[in-house]
């Protein structure tokens, strides 16, 4: 394989060099392009251009592998807690016990938010989004932590800036919830690990002792663990763009929860739901919404279906689908819409539109039917994915000031009006 690829354009052929990433992907390195030829290239929604080189995730769409620095998704689901793996994907090995105990404590030091904070639950309407809340409150970190705005923090300084994001988001996500019921907020307490700490504050009372209950605590490290990165997402490009301007770490998180906030990015997960509900409302005939999802004259799309990367099986769809089951069966919950994911999966796949376009779950389409079985309502479950998401934003961010990556500015092609002749407002008809 050539390490230089040729290009001719405007009678002229340059050379421009191939790169090969350690999982064979290959690439042309563009960034000579417009100073040999003149040329920018265009590719709208960035379908075939690589926007930095990364050691975070690997992606494979055709083959269905999702890798965290070298770790398969499959053995990290089934063997680690979310904690190692927020180690893992932030700092890149996975931590030895003492490293996790370090880190566990670090984050026991943060978890209270400022008391001013509150103030912003009584600003909020009853029935806003959570994921309008949460955007706004990760934003607002910013002001109350103003060491966080400086520049080219040291690594101490920027470690800490990481450790409060972590150790607070968990409490922010739970106080959300909290509030949208009228409940009292329930404060962190240190003698739970990270997500054992986040269901007591998100589901224990003031009055009661907290059952914890392990299938629970089991399941939620899961789905953390599997929303935990996936390279350059929409959020995250969304994350590294802003943060590549010197914004701070929390506002530019907060950047990347707008963008997940979108029904076709994480908001998908609380669209499936909603999908599934109006399916079973309206008797559950699979048929007719397959038939919706097809017809281009109906704006209905199959929700939890298709992805940008995989042309295959999301790999974190299958141990979703399998986990949906033990955890029903576990918590004794018969859940009629899990039937319906299934016939529509079934009908899906066997159907040509389907088939000859590669739409298959992804990772949003069951995670709702466990969200739910947990307890947790459809509005917070793009907090949820927040949640899980948050390591691999922060790992995203800190890796593109570790590579010393430029603004990101992309170019454009002009194709609006040319010279137009100035006319007065008086002489405008
Ligand atoms: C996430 O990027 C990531 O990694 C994201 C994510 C992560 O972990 O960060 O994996 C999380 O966002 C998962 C995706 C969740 N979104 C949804 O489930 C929403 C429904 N899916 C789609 O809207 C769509 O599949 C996307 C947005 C996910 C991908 O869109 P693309 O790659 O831009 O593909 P496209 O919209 O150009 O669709 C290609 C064709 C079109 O048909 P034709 O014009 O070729 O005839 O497939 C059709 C689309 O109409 N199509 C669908 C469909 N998804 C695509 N038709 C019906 N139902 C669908 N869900």
């Amino acid at each position: 394989m050539s390490d230089i690829a040729e290009i001719k354009v405007d009678g002229k052929t340059v050379e421009l060099p191939v790169i090969t990433g350690t999982e064979d992907e290959k690439a042309i390195d563009i960034s000579k392009l417009r100073d040999l030829t003149g040329f920018v290239t265009l590719d709208t929604g960035f379908k075939n251009t690589g926007s930095t080189k990364s050691k975070i995730t690997f992606l494979d769409g055709e083959k269905g592998i999702l890798k965290y620095r070298g770790y398969s998704i499959e053995e990290l689901a089934a063997k680690s807690s979310f904690l190692e793996v927020i180690y893992l994907i932030i700092y890149g090995d996975l931590p030895t016990q003492k490293q996790l105990e370090d880190l566990q404590a670090d984050i026991s030091k943060h978890t209270l938010i400022h008391e001013d904070m509150k103030k912003f639950f009584d600003g909020y309407p009853s029935r806003s989004h959570p994921m309008g809340q949460l955007g706004s409150l990760i934003f607002s970190l910013s002001t109350f932590y103003p060491e966080c705005l400086k520049p080219n923090q040291t690594a101490e300084e920027q470690d800490l800036t990481i450790i409060k994001l972590l150790a607070k988001f968990p409490t922010i996500v739970s106080f959300v919830y909290k509030k949208s019921l009228g409940h009292p907020l329930i404060y962190p307490k240190n003698k739970y690990d990270y997500v054992t700490n986040f269901l007591w504050m998100t589901f224990g009372q003031r009055t009661e002792d907290y059952d914890v209950n392990p299938i629970v605590v089991n399941a939620m490290n899961k789905l953390l663990i599997l929303h935990a990165d996936h390279e350059q997402n929409c959020s995250a490009s969304t994350v590294r763009i802003v943060g590549s301007s010197d914004c701070n770490l929390y506002a530019s998180i907060a950047a990347g929860i707008a963008a997940l906030w979108g029904p076709l990015h994480g908001g998908a997960n609380q669209a499936v739901i909603d999908m599934l509900e109006l399916i079973k409302a309206d008797g559950g005939d699979t048929e007719k919404w397959i038939a919706k999802a097809k017809d281009k004259n109906d704006p209905f799309r199959m929700m939890g279906f298709g992805h940008r990367v995989y042309k295959n099986f999301d790999p974190r769809a299958k141990i979703i689908k399998k986990a949906c089951d033990d955890i029903l069966e576990n918590l004794g919950i018969d859940d009629p819409i899990l039937e319906i994911a299934k016939k529509l999966e079934e009908a899906a796949l066997t159907d040509q539109y389907f088939i000859d376009r590669k739409l298959y779950p992804n990772v949003d389409f069951y995670s709702g039917i466990i969200y739910r079985a947990l307890g947790f309502p459809s509005e917070m479950f793009t907090v949820l994915f927040a949640l899980g998401r948050l390591p691999g934003w922060i790992a995203q961010w800190k890796e593109m000031h570790e590579n010393k990556e430029p603004i990101g500015r992309p170019r454009q092609i002009y194709v609006g009006e040319t010279d137009r002749e100035f006319v007065e407002l008086k002489d405008r008809k």
